[in-house]
């Protein structure tokens, strides 16, 4: 899929750019251009962009600019200099960018004031409702679907007294479980059952869209991308409004959504899909990678599982009682705040398998300024992006990057919070969910699920890797858009825990 990508990005780019190369002015960063016009340095940057960024800095330092698919980017790679990026909100704007991006993906008209005055207002307030109080009921939501989806398809089928194990594969697991999950709290049950039909099929249908998802996000075409369009409509039609109002248990945040966009007569029904099924990739897109990575390197690594087990065992107060397969689990909010392993196990996963790009478009000529004494030029038009795999992969901040290391985030029985750089302690050094204005609403939620995932995974289950695979790799080809894919799955087992 990558070369298809660089050749696509390659060909849009000399279609539509008609661009002519620029030179460096005075006070700008060195500026790297490459010797195919127009694609300028796009091919090696989509094979490997950590280590084209690395190399870079390498040779130009830490702010470099370049011309990647007709546009010109700035990184800024020294963490010690993100604080003044990410504070910069008014000259660096972020939804410029989203706002094209988005809806070309998703396939909704672009979200401007003229066509729907207030909207894209009205959007970014109903991000509220994955937060705050509203968080508490989302979170009592996915505990009692999890439940129920675990029960129904795991929990079920107890072979001998003992139990026997079963042998599946990881990715597919936990895409099947949190996928149908996440779903059920966030759009709500059938009327008339406790779960969708043709649940399955939808997941389907939403891989091969996710695997185009790089290619859009590029912009490519697409009527360019085979049956990628018949796809996203069937994706789409899942929600249209007659569909959704016979669901039951939606949550507010959905809710909210489908009233204010009621309110725009402008706003046909395929619209409206097509922002709820946006909602659907934003909620289980990067979800279900997290809790593959955060499942697999406690299942990779025995002790650190042990630890982790025991852990929620206290909290629930469950140590030395006899914990039953019959009896359902729930976890509160405040249970679940207080699992500070499970919780810096997920962080360390969400470290080791990150690599979002952070965007902002310069709205003006102006300085930038980077610290104290250093600032360097940008031109109106121009990207700044911060790349925070650099970061998290820098083994001057974090000891043995590669390595998954469950207590990575704590000290002294608290959370771990001092990083450095250069003898500095580092504001940011950890960015799985954006930066600033733009970060991800949904953070706190994902969080909370994906430890009432691994939870549930534990207590329940014994769990082991299948002997003789390789070990899990990202896949850097969507590098910049989230959570990186493993490039193969990976076979484990589980059984019952006769506790
Ligand atoms: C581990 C899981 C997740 C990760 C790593 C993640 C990461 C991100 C990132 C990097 C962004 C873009 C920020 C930027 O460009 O600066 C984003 C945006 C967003 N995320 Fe998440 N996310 C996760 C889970 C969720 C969940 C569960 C929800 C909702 C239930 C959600 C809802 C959203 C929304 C609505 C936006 C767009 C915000 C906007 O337009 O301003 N995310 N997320
Ligand atoms: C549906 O919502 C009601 C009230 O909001 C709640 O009492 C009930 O437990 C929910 N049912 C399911 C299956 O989540
Ligand atoms: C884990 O990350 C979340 C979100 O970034 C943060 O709020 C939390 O304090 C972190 N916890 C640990 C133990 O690192």
């Amino acid at each position: 899929m990558a070369p298809l990508l660089l050749l696509l990005l390659g060909l849009l780019s000399l279609i539509l750019g008609l661009l002519r190369g620029r030179n460096r002015r005075d006070g700008e960063p060195p500026l790297i251009k490459g010797w195919i016009p127009f694609v300028g340095k796009a091919l090696e940057f989509g094979r490997d962009a950590h280590t084209f960024l690395e190399e870079h800095k390498k040779k130009f330092g830490d702010i470099f600019t370049v011309k990647i698919a007709g546009k010109y980017m700035t990184f800024i790679m020294d963490p010690l200099l993100y604080p003044n990026i990410i504070k910069h909100g008014r000259q660096l704007d972020f939804h410029e960018f989203s706002g094209k991006v988005a809806p070309f993906t998703f396939g909704y008209p672009p979200v401007t004031s003229r066509n729907f005055p207030g909207l894209q207002e009205q959007i970014s307030r109903s991000f509220q409702l994955l937060q705050g109080d509203s968080l508490t009921s989302l979170t009592e939501s996915m505990m009692g679907n999890l439940m129920l989806v675990f029960r129904q398809d795991h929990l079920g089928e107890r072979t001998g007294e003992e139990g026997d194990w079963k042998s599946v594969s990881m990715y597919e697991f936990c895409n099947s479980v949190m996928f149908e999950a996440t779903f059920l709290t966030m759009y709500g049950r059938p009327a008339s059952s406790s779960r969708h039909h043709g649940m399955g099929v939808l997941r389907e249908d939403f891989v091969k869209f996710d695997n185009m998802f790089p290619l859009l996000i590029a912009q490519i075409p697409i009527w360019l991308l085979g049956q990628t369009k018949a796809i996203r409509k069937k994706l789409i039609d899942y929600f249209l409004p007659h569909k959704m109002s016979s669901w039951s248990n939606t949550s507010q945040f959905i809710r909210r959504r489908s009233e204010l966009f009621e309110q725009y007569d402008t706003m046909r029904d395929v619209d409206k899909a097509a922002h709820h099924f946006a909602i659907l990739w934003a909620s289980v897109g990067n979800t279900v990678p997290a809790c593959f990575w955060a499942m697999y390197y406690l299942v990779s690594q025995p002790e650190a599982l042990e630890v982790v087990r025991q852990e929620i065992l206290d909290i629930l107060n469950l140590r030395g009682v006899k914990f039953s397969s019959d009896r359902d689990v729930t976890l509160s909010k405040e249970q679940l705040d207080k699992l500070l392993y499970l919780e810096s196990a997920i962080n360390e996963s969400l470290r080791l398998s990150s690599a979002s790009m952070n965007i902002r478009v310069a709205q003006e000529d102006f300085g930038l300024r980077l610290n104290g004494e250093r600032s360097v030029a940008v031109r109106k038009g121009d990207i700044i992006a911060l790349y925070p795999q650099s970061m998290h992969m820098d083994p001057e901040i974090y000891e043995e990057p590669q390595t998954f290391r469950l207590d990575r985030y704590i000290q002294d029985g608290r959370e771990k919070t001092d990083f450095y750089k250069d003898g500095q302690k580092l504001k940011y050094y950890r960015m799985p969910f954006g930066s600033g204005s733009s970060m991800c609403p949904g953070r706190y939620f994902a969080i909370n699920e994906i430890k009432q995932f691994l939870s549930i995974l534990l207590l329940y289950f014994d769990l082991q890797l299948e002997e003789g695979q390789t070990r899990a790799t990202v896949d850097s080809s969507r590098a910049g858009l989230g959570i990186l894919l493993p490039t193969t799955d990976v076979r484990f087992r589980y059984r019952l825990r006769t506790v």
